[in-house]
């Protein structure tokens, strides 16, 4: 039997019918800009976002890379939240690809402000503040319309240009029952990827105004990032945006019960209430001595995000049989 894998949405394997649409696709060189399937994505994206343009690219880390190089400038700092994804997860490529300093924020309203009025006390520049939604490491969390406006109206205050990290806006879009769109805030760009709870196998997508996407589309070149007959998965990102959204409540829904049943059995392990998109993160500390090899031994793949947080991620490819397994293991590592 194979295992339950709750290690990541990035997990997920195509559908049948992305796979037909990846076979049929209809292609052309999306360097010269003429793959009609990438097209087709991109204004479909766009038109999601509500967004002037959108660039297909392979990864999210590639989109928040291109972001943070067009919105940036060498030589300044960019805000985000201390354990956001630009930060903790993608290996210092900032400073290295755009020449910035990363400025960790704890408290993230007060904290642009702070670095805003820094400024005029010879602290360093900032030229952009990075917001991610859902908030990966902070068990997802979504952030709402109303929030998302506050946050980038803090950053124009202070003059600088704003990107959302919404690798699973989708995600936020369900748990709040509101557009994509809405839970941007207004930002300058936003990037969002196929390739998790969407269930595509490849591929992120970076929205922005037409002059943005196209000074993205140059850096994305620089980077060795340009793809040619990139319809053929593409059309997975199609069929993942057409087919897929909606069903993202289920696996909502899973976490929420897994964090019910880690809660129930050592308490103090996470707290339910602040679970409402598809990721659970609990505290090894609160949890049985080897917790993760032994989930592993009996069918159940979670991992770490650091070296204190376990990490649960629902997807498509997990039902409730699968949570039924998870579960059982609980009780048998509770029992033994
Ligand atoms: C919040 C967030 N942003 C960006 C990324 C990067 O996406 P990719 O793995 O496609 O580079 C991830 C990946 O897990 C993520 O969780």
């Amino acid at each position: 039997m194979t295992s339950v894998e709750l290690r990541s949405d990035t997990f997920t394997t195509p559908t049948p019918e992305m796979r037909r649409a990846m076979a049929d696709a209809e292609v052309g060189d999306d360097e010269y800009g003429e793959d009609p399937t990438v097209n087709r994505l991109q204004s479909l994206v766009a038109g999601a976002l509500g967004t002037e343009a959108a660039l297909y690219v392979p990864s999210g880390t590639m989109a928040n890379q291109l972001a943070i190089r067009v919105l940036s400038r060498p030589g300044t700092e960019v805000l985000c939240p201390a354990r956001s994804h630009v930060y903790q997860y993608e290996l210092a490529a900032s400073p290295q690809n755009s020449g910035v300093q990363m400025h960790p924020l704890w408290d993230v309203p007060d904290g642009i402000v702070a670095a805003v009025e820094g400024m005029t006390h010879e602290f360093p520049p900032v030229s952009m503040l990075v917001l991610e939604n859902t908030y990966m490491a902070m068990s997802g969390a979504p952030t709402g319309a109303e929030e998302m406006r506050t946050l980038v109206g803090l950053g124009r205050e202070g003059r600088l240009r704003v990107h959302v990290d919404g690798a699973r806006i989708w995600n936020a879009a369900i748990a709040a029952g509101a557009a994509p769109s809405a839970l941007t805030g207004g930002a300058d760009s936003v990037m969002f990827c196929l390739s998790k709870g969407l269930g595509a196998p490849v591929g992120s997508l970076l929205c922005g105004s037409t002059d943005f996407i196209a000074e993205a589309r140059e850096q994305r070149r620089r980077l060795g990032g340009g793809m040619r007959q990139a319809g053929v998965i593409a059309a997975a990102g199609i069929v993942a945006l057409e087919t897929m959204v909606e069903r993202l409540a289920d696996d909502h829904r899973r976490a929420r019960q897994i964090a019910d049943a880690l809660a129930e059995r050592w308490p103090g392990s996470v707290d339910p209430a602040t679970i409402h998109t598809n990721i659970v993160c609990a505290w090894l500390e609160q949890l049985p001595d080897d917790f993760i090899a032994r989930l592993a031994d009996a069918g159940v793949r979670c991992g770490t995000i650091d070296p204190r947080t376990v990490r649960f991620v629902t997807h498509k490819d997990v039902d409730d049989d699968d949570l039924t397994r998870v579960i059982k293991a609980f009780d048998a590592l509770r029992a033994a």
